[in-house]
């Protein structure tokens, strides 16, 4: 049996979670992969007296992690990018495995860091979709496939408040300080619900599975901010739910990575994944149609993956095939053969929803269709409901048929200076069938 001896930075979430997936599952573990798990140094920022660190030592220094000889393995925990990049490197350099749930270092620094030694020694299932297999679905589970697109809910912060605005009819900003208080949205909200921290996960995927390498600025990336409830019941009566959706699709001209809001048929499998829960479906020639689902963050779910990349890394290390040991090959930086263009934005095509608030008037929708007709787009269904007495605006909602999005920008540049046009217009594109 060997033993794995294991050194954590940070003492947050994710870290308390793995001590305590370790503590009580440490003999199934070891059952199930001839590998035993010993904690043996945790470095953070400031102890936390109340968490049994299983008599591993503790420092303030996260240094000390890569000075003791006994750390086989280092899980990186702290999360943000200057630290934790400089631990990650010198762990790789220093030939030591390296697990972490840093996607933002991933998306950013992936390249390099999956460049020589690191394609063998880094590992980082926690980065994407919390507890979800993806990333060993994608590099393992179907690897043999080729994948003709995702799709996938992978922040659940944007899951959860999208379910509440839906199910209570509660206004963005009042959800959102719930989910503050309720500890699913950070106190500066911006990365969750700006739409980066979905784009940082799609880049790790877009590169696993489509490009094979990290190009965060690839990625179109739209957030939450602008969808009301108003939206959320228009989009219902046209048979759709909103989503905030990562979708990456495997076209003719190439692969287009993107993150928005989008409209999902409502009895999609996509459409009744609720709250925090995150799901990626893929489609790829051979295995067909797959959904992985669960829970996308949380102390044990996240520490969940990050314990199943010890044990994967733990079992290489035990098999003694010369994981930790330098070779010639690991210094080689190996992309996909034949890496396929990027899609730009603006040739991407779709069919999108329009609110477009109107003065109270005869002739607007006329006014409305007319400019859209400039730019030869066709409607495929329309909402005009009659203004109330306290109402000066009325909503005019339409969907598109499939449109460029450059043409539909431009369209939508021309909608917003009619003088019918009472506020500013919400644009939201529809999902494309997977
Ligand atoms: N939480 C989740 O559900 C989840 C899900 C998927 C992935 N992740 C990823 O997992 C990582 C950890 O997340 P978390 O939620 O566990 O974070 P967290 O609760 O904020 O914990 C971070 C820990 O690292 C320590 N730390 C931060 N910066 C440090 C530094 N420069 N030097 C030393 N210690 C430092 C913190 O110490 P102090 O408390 O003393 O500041 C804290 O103990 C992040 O990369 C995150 O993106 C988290």
């Amino acid at each position: 049996m060997t033993e794995i001896k294991l050194g954590i930075a940070g003492l947050g979430t994710v870290a308390q979670g793995v001590l305590e997936l370790i503590r009580r599952n440490n003999a199934l573990m070891r059952q199930r992969s001839g590998v035993s798990l010993r904690v043996v140094r945790v470095a953070s920022r400031r102890a936390k007296p109340e968490i049994d660190l299983q008599g591993a030592h503790f420092s303030t220094d996260i240094e000390d992690l890569l000075t003791d000889p006994n750390v086989d393995m280092i899980l990186e925990l702290i999360g943000g990018d200057t630290t934790a990049l400089d631990l990650i490197r010198r762990g790789l350099a220093a030939n030591k495995p390296v697990v972490t749930a840093n996607k933002a270092i991933l998306a950013a620094h992936g390249n390099e860091l999956m460049a020589g030694r690191g394609r063998q020694l880094l590992r980082f299932e926690a980065a994407v979709a919390g507890a979800i297999p993806i990333i060993q679905g994608l590099s393992g589970g179907l690897a043999a496939n080729r994948l003709g697109g995702l799709f996938g809910i992978i922040n659940g912060t944007c899951n959860y408040i999208f379910g509440e605005m839906e199910a209570n009819g509660t206004a963005f900003d009042e959800v959102l300080a719930e989910a503050q208080r309720l500890g699913y949205a950070e106190a500066d909200p911006s990365f969750d619900i700006d739409g980066i921290d979905a784009a940082h996960k799609l880049t790790i995927l877009l590169a696993l599975g489509f490009t094979g390498s990290f190009d965060l600025s690839a990625v179109f990336v739209e957030g939450i901010r602008h969808v009301t409830v108003a939206d959320i019941r228009f989009a219902q009566e046209l048979g759709f739910k909103i989503k905030h959706l990562g979708i990456i699709q495997n076209t003719d001209a190439g692969v287009e990575a993107r993150v928005h809001c989008a409209l999902v048929p409502g009895d999609a499998l996509l459409a009744n994944v609720n709250g925090v829960m995150n799901a990626v479906q893929i489609n790829s020639d051979g295995a067909g149609e797959t959904l992985f689902s669960g829970p996308g963050a949380g102390g044990e779910a996240t520490a969940s993956a990050v314990l199943s990349d010890v044990l994967a890394l733990g079992a290489l290390m035990a098999s003694g095939n010369g994981i930790g040991v330098p070779s010639e090959s690991d210094q080689s930086s190996e992309r996909l053969s034949d890496q396929p263009a990027l899609v730009s934005m603006s040739d991407v095509s779709c069919a999108n929803y329009l609110r477009i608030p109107t003065v109270d008037q005869p002739g607007v929708f006329a006014q409305v269709t007319q400019a859209l007709s400039e730019f030869s787009i066709s409607i495929d269904a329309a909402i005009q409901h009659e203004a109330s007495s306290n109402q000066s605006a009325v909503d005019i909602v339409l969907l598109t048929d499939d449109v460029v999005e450059g043409t539909m920008n431009a369209a939508l540049e021309r909608l917003q200076r009619l003088d019918i046009v009472a506020a500013d217009i919400v644009r939201l594109r529809v999902a494309p069938t997977l």
